[in-house]
């Protein structure tokens, strides 16, 4: 055994070579073990049919071989046909000395990254909005309560003590907003779907916010005219933009800042699911803001509720993104340093036999 055959042989994470047409050409002993097939069942076939991954990767991969630069994907659910899925991180870098293969070396997730993916809202992130569902109803109640002794009160009391009252009740009516937002979660459907110009979504959208929280905010339109119609829900995509633009024109702080909204189509953007099934997610709407950028400390799990990297914040904004999303079989990734904050929101087309389904 060459020192080079005793490496791979040895390394005790699953690790493949992937030819220029994205079959196996090599594959080590704990790969094998990941995949359950011998090498020999596995050289020559198309590594994608081998391992699915629960996220698009196969365009980023493609771009990864095309610029020769490695790439990271965090997070991603890895299952390969028999077993059940594993969260992982993938580490794909070009080969050298061999254009166009590639080297992809997959590891149980242990760090989070930039690229942070929201297609199942976590189940203890479930049981959290569940409870704190709950709560928010059993509080709402005496809370109103409270609020209302309070208003009597400072009608009977001396001058300097109205602020004490004030302060009850405009502090309650803080709680209230939160109960209302962790309600929103409870009160939310599955999405009507219809055919949905998205580029009416944006428009409504920008121009709410350029009325309310996004005022001292420059919204720029850079929209592909010939995108096709999504499929979705117009009411909970709104809702989508809405709170991503609220977030932008937050971060942006009181001097304002530019958000660019763009849309464009990509054909090849496709969803893959552990258990081998996908679909095609060709409408991307990517909301851009110049802001600071998102805070390091948690920018790993913005999407998760009651996560906010601000004063006051619920930390709910994102998490009833990523709920909508995942109901529309979408996908929302963030990419973020200082000056730069994109969301990507990725989106179904309407389905081919959609209108046949409508008129029979
Ligand atoms: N465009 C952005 N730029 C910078 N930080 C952002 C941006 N969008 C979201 N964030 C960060 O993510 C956190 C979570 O957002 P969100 O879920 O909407 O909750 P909230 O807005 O209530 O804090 C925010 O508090 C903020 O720190
Ligand atoms: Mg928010």
């Amino acid at each position: 055994m060459t020192p080079d055959q005793a490496i791979w042989a040895s390394l005790p994470v699953p690790a493949f070579i992937i030819d220029p047409q994205d079959r196996i050409a090599d594959v080590n002993s704990a790969g094998e073990g990941f995949l359950n097939a011998s090498r020999k069942a596995v050289l020559g076939h198309p590594v994608w049919d081998q391992i699915a991954a629960d996220a698009p990767i196969e365009e980023a991969f493609e771009r990864a071989r095309s610029n020769g630069t490695p790439l990271f994907v965090n997070d991603v659910d890895v299952g390969s046909g028999q077993r059940a899925p594993l969260q992982c991180a993938l580490q794909i870098a070009p080969l050298l000395g061999q254009p166009g293969s590639m080297i992809m070396i997959i590891s149980p997730r242990e760090l989070a990254g930039r690229m942070t993916q929201s297609h199942t809202v976590k189940s203890a992130a479930q049981s959290a909005i569940g409870m704190a569902e709950m709560l928010a109803h059993e509080i709402k109640n005496p809370l109103a309560g409270i609020t209302g002794a309070a208003q009597l009160l400072s009608m009977n009391i001396a001058p300097q003590d109205i602020e004490l009252t004030d302060l009850i009740v405009e502090e309650s009516r803080r709680i209230v907003k939160l109960l209302e937002q962790v309600e929103q979660f409870g009160n939310l459907s599955l999405p009507d779907f219809r055919p949905v110009n998205i580029h009416d979504v944006l428009d409504r959208a920008r121009r709410s916010a350029l009325l309310g929280f996004g005022a001292h905010m420059t919204i720029i339109e850079d929209y592909d005219p010939s995108l096709p119609l999504a499929f979705g829900d117009p009411d909970q995509l709104l809702q989508v933009v809405l709170n991503l633009l609220r977030n932008a024109s937050e971060a942006a702080g009181g001097d304002g800042g530019t958000i660019h909204l763009r849309t464009y189509f990509e054909h090849s953007f496709r969803l893959r699911r552990s258990d081998g099934s996908g679909h095609s997610l060709p409408l991307q709407i990517e909301i851009i803001d110049d802001g600071p950028g998102l805070p390091e400390d948690i920018s790993a799990d913005i999407f998760d509720p009651f996560v906010s990297g601000r004063e006051n914040g619920t930390g709910l904004g994102l998490a009833l993104v990523s709920k909508i999303v995942s109901d529309h079989d979408g996908w929302i990734s963030v990419d973020s340093v200082p000056g730069r904050t994109v969301f990507r929101l990725s989106l179904r087309r309407v389905p081919r036999d959609y209108e046949q389904e409508e008129t029979t």
